[in-house]
């Protein structure tokens, strides 16, 4: 305790409870709240009702992003804003995005109960499609806040049934127009990966977010008969496909400092005797260090022409997110570390594997973000989890910065 004030850990884990029972779907362990869908709607209108009944000022902005802010003794100043995402991947756990939204406001009950008044307004923030999952690309809700891309633009990205971002905020009614200004944003999140649990390390004091690179990639080849077509004469889109993710992850092994991942593939005609005439696939690929990411990237481009060159099919290809390495300003990683520190917990400084809201706010204020321990490194699964004292550490250190920053 070291005479520092702490957040409720009963209360902050209540709350994550309660809104990890939102999206829920038979069959599956996880939860399932996709950007915009109607259960993303659900948890946001809970956290929504939570805002008000703590009295903080409620506003959602063009790309709906929400905002819960309580005022400081000067309102003329600028919010200091915590926060993350509630939207999920599939079949996810309850913490990814969740802990960092919920934790920003248990600090901010915590300081209320405590008849607190900081000079700078303090708030919670919940970006928008942090996922990425049904709409592309992911951290829209910060990248379009930043002014990274376009609104008019992003309202007209579609998912796989045709539903615009426009359409989808207008459904779950989160179209808005005025957001918040922050002057300062701090991000809790769960690591996502396995380096501090191994390491035991209580609090990952993060430098700064490897760079993110989407494409959807397509392949047309020459639907056949699967017995009577010689291997030498078939243009088998998914030979192509399996080709390629073969030679990019030889590529990032030998490399050392890039991670690369086909995770979504579909065939046509998709029939057990039937050469498939098309592989409609993603590939992700992800570097921290610049020089390799640049060179990645061109390596996936020219790699993913040769396969189709060589195989006789047709690729079309589209890059759906591009985002630079990100390194955070030193004095940010300075007041987490030094929060962390002063309370006695143990702490590790570590770049972030996972895209977050932080990498993009951090092109608009001073940003810092803050890890706890994932148990064995297990992340976008319905395993993931982090033990009950880690996310106390964790919420007290956001709480610490946060309130440093608006100050007393
Ligand atoms: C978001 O969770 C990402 O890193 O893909
Ligand atoms: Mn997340
Ligand atoms: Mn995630």
């Amino acid at each position: 305790m070291n005479g520092k004030l702490s957040i409720n850990l009963t209360r902050l884990t209540d709350s994550i409870a309660e809104m990890g029972r939102i999206g829920r779907r038979p069959g599956l362990r996880g939860v399932t709240r996709l950007a915009l869908s109607e259960e993303d709607g659900e948890a946001r209108d809970l956290l929504v009702h939570w805002m008000k009944d703590e009295g903080l000022r409620v506003s959602v902005d063009s790309i709906g992003n929400v905002f819960g802010v309580r005022e400081g003794s000067d309102p003329g100043l600028r919010p200091v804003i915590m926060g993350s995402h509630l939207d999920t991947v599939i079949d996810a756990g309850v913490y990814d995005g969740a802990y960092g939204v919920l934790s920003a406001l248990e600090v901010v009950r915590r300081i209320k109960e405590e008849r607190i008044k900081t000079k700078r307004p303090i708030g919670v923030g919940c970006f928008t499609n942090e996922e990425g999952v049904r709409f592309q690309p992911d951290m829209m809700g910060s990248l379009v806040k930043t002014g990274g891309y376009p609104l008019d633009k992003v309202y007209t990205h579609k998912d796989d049934e045709g539903v615009t971002v426009r359409e989808a905020l207008e459904g779950i009614g989160y179209l808005g127009s005025a957001g918040v200004d922050p002057e300062a944003y701090f991000e809790l999140h769960v690591e996502q990966g396995p380096v501090l649990h191994r390491r035991g390390a209580q609090i990952g004091v993060v430098e700064g977010v490897q760079g993110i690179a989407w494409w959807r990639m397509r392949l047309h080849g020459e639907a056949n008969h699967a017995g009577t077509t010689p291997l030498d004469m078939r243009r088998d889109a998914m030979a192509g496909a399996a080709e390629l993710y073969t030679r990019l992850l030889g590529s990032v092994t030998r490399c050392g400092n890039a991670v690369c991942t086909m995770g979504k593939l579909r065939l046509e005609p998709g029939a057990i005797n039937v050469v498939p005439r098309l592989a409609d696939f993603t590939v992700d690929y992800r570097s921290y260090d610049d020089a390799t990411f640049r060179e990645g990237k061109a390596e996936v481009e020219r790699t993913a022409g040769e396969v189709a060159e060589r195989r006789g099919l047709r690729l079309e290809k589209e890059m759906t997110a591009n985002f630079q390495p990100v390194h955070f300003r030193p004095e940010m990683v300075d007041v987490v570390e030094g929060e962390a520190r002063g309370r006695g917990y143990s702490t590790l400084r570590l770049p972030s594997g996972a895209g977050h809201d932080a990498q993009f706010m951090h092109t608009a204020c001073p940003t810092a973000m803050i890890f706890v321990p994932s148990v064995n490194g297990v992340s976008h699964s319905p395993d993931e989890y982090s033990e009950p004292e880690d996310l106390e550490r964790g919420a007290n250190v956001l709480l610490g910065c946060a309130l440093a920053r608006a100050g007393v």
